[in-house]
């Protein structure tokens, strides 16, 4: 789960990082009044989880609270990367002297953490990366050691943190691998880290993103981060049903089992799709190893409700739960939504019991249904009626 900027800031907060958190508000009238509350000159920021915000038109100074209001009205107004602004941050302006670029992140390939930092300031920190790379610095952390002071030292010395803030670098980057492992983040990017007026290290900005593995098991609490308005509907529906779901923008609805059949299947789709008018993927939605009729039927419910969907390609591998059982899954999924199923369906059944399996749809013969042998003969079959 990605955090908003001002949830960033609560565990940042909660973990002693310098920083300022300001009040959200979901409108100007609201927003003029925490600026009136907050006294002096403000800062408005749009909350949504992209980045390139400030270049968007979505961070802006309030000299008044008049100012927060029409800059809060006109920010609220925003859509930033197709994300609607919803909510604003209302905090006080502490203009940056300095702006730095730390952040760590959960580094797959090598099986370890990394700090990646620039004291070469701020938001254009890509940019930074393409033209002057030697002052991006990368530095990898073994988790079973983590970041200790004498790390700290190391990172800040490295980054090359200027001697009025290098000590108040050290805890910070502390603090900030605090917030990192605690929580069980798998991104912590503070951009910028800013050092204000007085030499004061603050960080002004926050993405975190948790990782919802750890998050149902181990932290309880992040369950009060999920903001339902900003969720997508279809993909909050998939979740409450215990679904793995993730929308994508193609016409081609995709149910298979096992994240690594689903990925192929996107793949084929998409490859199919390409003789079929440029047609692909609407979703990723695996139904993990217990397909019965229920599951099944919930999946279908998710994938229907799609309107970009128009051709659905269920791809299943029977395993444990064998071909049979998914196939009455489906008959059972069609059955239990009737009218509402109303889009093509090609199945490809294959493994255990596939033969009972394919029997059991023929005899169902569903007039949405159309059985295929192969995965490559279903992709294009969905694929050619998606285009139709
Ligand atoms: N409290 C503040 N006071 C003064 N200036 C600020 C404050 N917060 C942010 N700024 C200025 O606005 C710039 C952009 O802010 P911020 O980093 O929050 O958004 P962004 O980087 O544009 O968005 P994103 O991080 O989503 O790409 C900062 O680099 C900083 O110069
Ligand atoms: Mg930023």
């Amino acid at each position: 789960m990605d955090l908003m900027e001002y949830q960033a800031k609560e565990l940042f907060a909660k973990h002693g990082v310098a920083t300022t958190l300001g009040v959200v508000v979901d409108s100007a009238e609201a927003a003029k009044a925490a600026a009136e509350e907050l006294g002096g000159v403000t800062v408005i920021k749009a909350q949504v989880k992209a980045g390139g915000r400030g270049k968007a038109g979505g961070v802006k100074i309030a000299k008044t609270p008049e100012d927060a209001f029409e800059h809060a009205t006109n920010i609220l107004d925003l859509t930033i990367k197709d994300l609607p602004v919803n909510r604003v941050l209302v905090t006080p302006a502490t203009p940056p002297v300095e702006e730095y670029y730390f952040s760590f992140l959960l580094d797959r390939s090598n099986r370890q953490y990394l700090c990646i930092a620039s004291v070469e300031g701020g938001v254009e920190i890509e940019e930074v990366a393409k033209t002057n790379p030697d002052a991006v610095k990368q530095i990898g952390i073994d988790p079973g050691k983590g970041v200790d002071e004498a790390k700290a030292r190391e990172i800040a010395t490295e980054c090359g943190f200027p001697e009025p803030v290098f000590e108040q670098a050290v805890a910070m980057i502390q603090s900030l691998y605090t917030v990192f492992t605690e929580e069980d983040a798998t991104l912590v990017e503070v951009n910028p880290l800013a050092r204000l007026e007085g030499d004061k290290l603050e960080a002004l900005d926050g993405k975190v993103s948790l990782d919802d593995n750890a998050s149902e098991i181990r932290h309880e609490d992040h369950e009060s981060f999920v903001i339902r308005d900003e969720e997508d509907p279809l993909e909050a529906k998939a979740k409450d049903k215990g679904l793995n779901y993730v929308k994508l923008d193609g016409q081609v609805g995709i149910i298979g089992n096992g994240a690594g059949l689903v990925m192929s299947t996107l793949d084929v789709v998409a490859y199919a799709g390409e003789a079929h008018g440029g047609v692909k993927p609407a979703n990723f939605l695996d139904i993990g190893g217990g397909a019965n009729a229920q599951v099944m039927a919930d999946g279908l419910d998710v994938i229907l409700n799609d309107e970009q969907v128009k051709s659905v390609f269920v791809n299943v591998f029977g395993g444990i739960t064998a071909c049979d059982e998914v196939a009455k899954g489906i008959v059972g999924a069609l059955d239990i939504l009737g009218n509402e199923a109303t889009k093509p369906l090609i199945v490809r059944l294959d493994g255990n019991n596939v033969d009972l399996g394919r029997q059991i749809l023929s005899e169902a013969n569903h007039p949405l249904v159309t059985i295929v042998d192969t995965m490559d003969g279903g992709a294009d079959k969905a694929a050619e009626l998606a285009n139709a």
